[in-house]
C-alpha cells in the first residue's frame, strides 16, 4: 500500500514529480478523472492495468498539452488536423494510425493506432507541460464501476495504489469524451460523448457513421472497450421514459424496500417528491443531468437499503446521446415499463 495524496492544481510540481519517477496520477479533465502515467515509460504504463484492474487488450487514450505534440507518435491527418482545430482542447479523442517504435504495445493493445486527446482543463494541461511527456489517460476508477467526476470518487477506487490526485473540483460534463476512429475509410464514432456526429460531419464534410457497433466476445472489436461492461451495479437499474414517470412512481410505492430515484428537479416538482428519502436530483436541465449521472449511480452504490433504482431517461436528442448511452449500459437496457402493465 502506498500512501495517496490529494493534492490542490498550486501543487503541481509535486504531481508532475511523480509523473517523472514513473508513478501513477490522477488528474482532472472537462469529462471525468483520469488516471495518468508517462506514456513512454512502459512499467508505468502497466501499473494503470494493475491499479484499475483493466484487461490489457483495452488499449489507452494519450493525453497531449498542444496538437503539435500529436506527431510524436501518431500520424495527423487532414481529417484530424481540422477536428483539432474546431474541437480542442475539449471532449474529442481521435483514433490516428500509430508511428512505430514511440509507444509501447501495452498503451495501444497491440493495435496499429492510437487515440489521443487533448483536454480542456488548465491544471492538467500544465501538468501534461510539467511532465515533459504525453500522459496516458483511462478513467481513473476501478474497472467496472463508473467513471468518477469528483476526486473522492477516484479515492474511493484507488487510494493505497496511486501516488496522487489532482484535485480540480467537479468534472464539468460528467461522462467520457466522444470516440471517433479516423484511422478507416469512414470516420466512424465509437463511443458517444458531448461532440456529437453532426458536429462533427458539420467540420468534416462528409457523412460520419455513429452507429455504435455492438460485438461479442469472439470478435475483434472496433474499440476494445465496448467488449466490457462498464457499469456493472449491484443494484437494478431501470430506465424511465418521460411519459412513464407517474406509474413508475406508482409502481415504487407498492415497493416493499426503498426504491432510489435519480431525475431532473422538474420531474421532482410535477411529482412532488421533494424532500423524500433516496431521492439524487440530476439538476435543472440536460447537461446538469450528464453531470450527475455517476455521482448519483455511486450514491446508491453505497446505499445498502436500495437494491432498485429508477434513472429518467433524457429525451432522445443528438445532445442526449452520451448521457443514454451511459445510463443504457447502467440499467443492461432495462425499463421501467417492462414492469408496468400497461
Ligand atoms: O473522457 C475521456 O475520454 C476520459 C478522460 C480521462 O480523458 N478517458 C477515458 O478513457 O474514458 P477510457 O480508457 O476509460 O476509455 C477509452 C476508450 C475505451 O473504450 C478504449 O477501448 C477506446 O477508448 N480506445 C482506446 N484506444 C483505442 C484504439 N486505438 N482503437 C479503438 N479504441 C480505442
Ligand atoms: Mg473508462
Amino acid at each position: 500500500m502506498i500512501e495517496t495524496k490529494i493534492w490542490t492544481v498550486d501543487e503541481m510540481d509535486a504531481a508532475a514529480r511523480a509523473i517523472k519517477r514513473g508513478a501513477l496520477v490522477a488528474f482532472p479533465t472537462e469529462t471525468v478523472y483520469g488516471l495518468g502515467a508517462d506514456a513512454f515509460n512502459e512499467e508505468a504504463v502497466s501499473k494503470v492495468y494493475a491499479a484499475k484492474g483493466r484487461p490489457s487488450d483495452n488499449p489507452l487514450i494519450v493525453h497531449v498539452a498542444d496538437p503539435e505534440q500529436v506527431s510524436e507518435f501518431a500520424i495527423v491527418n487532414e481529417q484530424a488536423q481540422k477536428l483539432m482545430s474546431a474541437y480542442w482542447p475539449g471532449p474529442l479523442t481521435m483514433i490516428l494510425p500509430v508511428k512505430p517504435g514511440k509507444l509501447s504495445l501495452t498503451v495501444t493493445g497491440g493495435l496499429d493506432t492510437v487515440a489521443v486527446r487533448l483536454p480542456d482543463n488548465d491544471a492538467t494541461r500544465q501538468l501534461i507541460r510539467a511532465s515533459q511527456t504525453p500522459l496516458v489517460g483511462p478513467s481513473a476508477n476501478t474497472s467496472g464501476k463508473p467513471s468518477p467526476t469528483l476526486a473522492k470518487h477516484v479515492y474511493h477506487d484507488l487510494h493505497g495504489k496511486i501516488a496522487g490526485i489532482l484535485d480540480d473540483g467537479p468534472t464539468k460534463i460528467g461522462v467520457e469524451s466522444t470516440v471517433l476512429d479516423l484511422s478507416a475509410n469512414m470516420p466512424a464514432v465509437l463511443r458517444p460523448g458531448k461532440i456529437t456526429p453532426a458536429q462533427i460531419e458539420a467540420v468534416l464534410q462528409t457523412t460520419v457513421d455513429s452507429e455504435i457497433h455492438h460485438v461479442a466476445d469472439n470478435e475483434t472489436p472496433k474499440a476494445p472497450g465496448m467488449k466490457y461492461r462498464h457499469y456493472a451495479p449491484d443494484k437494478n437499474v431501470y430506465m424511465v421514459a418521460p411519459k412513464d414517470w407517474t406509474q413508475a412512481i406508482i409502481w415504487m410505492q407498492a415497493q416493499l424496500e426503498p426504491v432510489g430515484l435519480m431525475l431532473t428537479n422538474d420531474l421532482i416538482r410535477q411529482h412532488q417528491l421533494a424532500g423524500m428519502d433516496f431521492i439524487w436530483s440530476l439538476g435543472d436541465n440536460n447537461e446538469t443531468a450528464a453531470a450527475k449521472l455517476f455521482a448519483g449511480l455511486r450514491y446508491f452504490d453505497d446505499k445498502k437499503d436500495v437494491q432498485t433504482i429508477l434513472v429518467a431517461a433524457l429525451p432522445q436528442l443528438d445532445v442526449n446521446g452520451a448521457y443514454n448511452n451511459r445510463l443504457g449500459k447502467a440499467a443492461g437496457g432495462h425499463w421501467i415499463s417492462e414492469l408496468l402493465n400497461n
